[in-house]
């Protein structure tokens, strides 16, 4: 596959992403493009769309945590069970927890901005489109009044898109970064699914297969999405017939349903620069694999680490997430690398993923100094010795330590920053880039969140930051930005979880 672009009239130049790129990421600061957010402003979080509320679908199966937990961290699920597709499904996406006293009470497998989801996954067999509803624990029949576009082949595939109004409308243009790194997240989190049920999975970035996805999503109704990933899973038989699911049908009128389309115009220039993920051309499509190769197995099983994938957390009511200081390993420590270490599926994200620069700030890890260390694929090079460099970088950090709020990046054990010479990115590679960009962030991320949980540990992906004060803290070249950051350590505080899974 190439990054050549199939340009739409009037779809955003290399000029223009630059600009966006910089105003929702360094210029964000400077030119006043993140507000303060009021929790209470209603989002279309979990709404599903319109045309995805029927009464029929097909419920998904029970016991998916039973069968994790027979399974040891890093090893696949034994003989494949009855249901595989619904119980992949299920691990990848719908494994659910409720911390009662969090601000944000519901949380998954997968992080997510303020814990609002806002990347939706559909089934498509042929002619049968299904909405996976977590709270119904069902794919849910699509069925809009002209009825529902076929995807080509009767394969399967998930189609996974973001929809920028389940983000508080005060993120303005950072909803695009944070959404579509989630897809990078989701994407994974489908990717480890599918390792540990034995199917075969291929991400179809080509933009076919991208338009096909997005005629499919957009018909399930009214809703500003990003550009969909489409993943093809093989081996893998039609789910269903669809029966009347149990409970009350969701398919009336919403009162959130007028926040779906919005005339904002961050929204519009977000989801346009996500658009030119339609240009890319036609490649290979290799096998698409999540777990890292060859880690360290055991300890631990997947129902548990699943269970504890945390961004970490406050006491009842306030912001942010408390970390204590706390030795960690030189095992754990070579495991997340192991995770970073595994590319993005598909050639292109993958030559993407190789231009970003992975750093990692320790401290109290495996007796290795306390500084900045450079990432070389599983190996770490060491740089600037700095005894207090989480203490350094905590002012970089959005969310300050403040009579309701607590950030934990003074005691965290291990930061990771990914970086990229963004200017060249989109010199070599186009305006497709930028979203290549954030899902090679996403895939990376995840891989750490996993990792990290296997190993009882806090991991708080981030957007906001401020890059100019990071950048010099970690040594970075004055053309590198700091696109990402990952705060690794343990919680201070824990409270006993609701569990809703299945
Ligand atoms: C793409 C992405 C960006 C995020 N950005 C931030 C951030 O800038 N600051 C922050 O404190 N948390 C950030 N988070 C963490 C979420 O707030 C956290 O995942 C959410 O509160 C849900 O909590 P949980 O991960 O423990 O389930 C981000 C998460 C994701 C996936």
């Amino acid at each position: 596959m190439t990054a050549s672009a199939t340009t739409q009239p009037g779809a955003p130049t290399l000029a223009d992403i630059r600009r966006f790129a910089f105003r929702q990421g360094p210029g964000k600061g400077h030119l006043g493009e993140q507000h303060l957010v009021d929790d209470r402003a209603a989002t279309t979080s979990a709404l599903p769309p319109g045309w995805a509320r029927s009464a029929t679908g097909v419920p998904l199966p029970l016991g998916t945590h039973e069968l994790l937990s027979g399974t040891p961290y890093l090893e696949p699920v034994g003989p494949a069970p009855r249901d595989r597709l619904g119980h992949l499904l299920t691990t990848a996406f719908g494994l659910q927890r409720r911390e009662p006293s969090h601000r944000y009470a519901d949380h998954r497998s997968v992080a997510s901005g303020r814990a609002k989801f806002p990347v939706h996954a559909f089934l498509a067999q042929g002619p049968a489109v299904r909405y996976l509803d977590v709270y119904r624990h069902a794919l849910v029949d699509v069925t809009p009044p002209g009825g529902v576009p076929a995807v080509t082949g009767d394969g399967t595939s998930v189609l996974l898109a973001a929809r920028y109004s389940d983000l508080p409308a005060a993120y303005g243009r950072m909803r695009y970064a944070v959404t579509e790194v989630e897809l990078g997240v989701n994407l994974r989190s489908l990717c480890v699914a599918a390792d540990l049920f034995g199917v075969e999975a291929r991400l179809a970035l080509d933009g076919g297969s991208t338009a096909e996805a997005e005629t499919v999503v957009r018909s399930a109704g009214p809703g500003t999405w990003s550009a969909p990933l489409a993943v093809r899973l093989g081996g893998l038989g039609p789910v269903g017939p669809s029966t009347a699911l149990p409970g009350p049908a969701g398919n009336g009128p919403d009162s959130r349903d007028s926040l779906l389309e919005s005339d904002d115009p961050s929204v519009r220039d977000m989801a346009a620069v996500s658009a030119r993920r339609h240009g890319l051309s036609t490649g290979p499509q290799p096998p698409a694999r999540g777990l890292p190769e060859g880690g360290p197995a055991g300890g631990t099983d997947w129902a548990q680490v699943l269970w504890n994938r945390t961004a970490g957390r406050m006491p009842d009511q306030l912001y942010g997430f408390a970390l204590r200081p706390a030795e960690v390993s030189a095992d754990c420590l070579a495991d997340l690398l192991a995770w970073a270490d595994r590319p993005p599926p598909d050639r292109l994200l993958a030559e993407v993923a190789g231009r970003v620069r992975l750093t990692v700030a320790l401290q109290r890890v495996g007796g290795l100094p306390t500084g900045v260390h450079r990432v070389e694929g599983r190996e770490l090079t060491p740089g600037l010795v700095r005894p207090r460099i989480m203490a350094a970088l905590q002012p970089g950090f959005a969310q300050q330590p403040s009579p309701n709020t607590d950030s934990g990046m003074r005691h965290a054990a291990m930061v990771w920053v990914h970086s990229v010479d963004v200017d060249a990115l989109l010199d070599d590679f186009g305006p497709s880039a930028l979203g290549l960009l954030q899902l090679c962030l996403g895939w990376s991320v995840h891989g750490l969140c996993l990792a990290a949980a296997a190993h009882g540990l806090v991991a708080r992906p981030a957007r906001s930051f401020v890059e100019y004060h990071v950048q010099p803290l970690l040594g970075l070249r004055r053309e590198e930005t700091p696109v990402f950051m990952t705060v690794c350590g343990t919680s201070r505080f824990t409270e006993p979880m609701l569990d809703l899974r299945t």
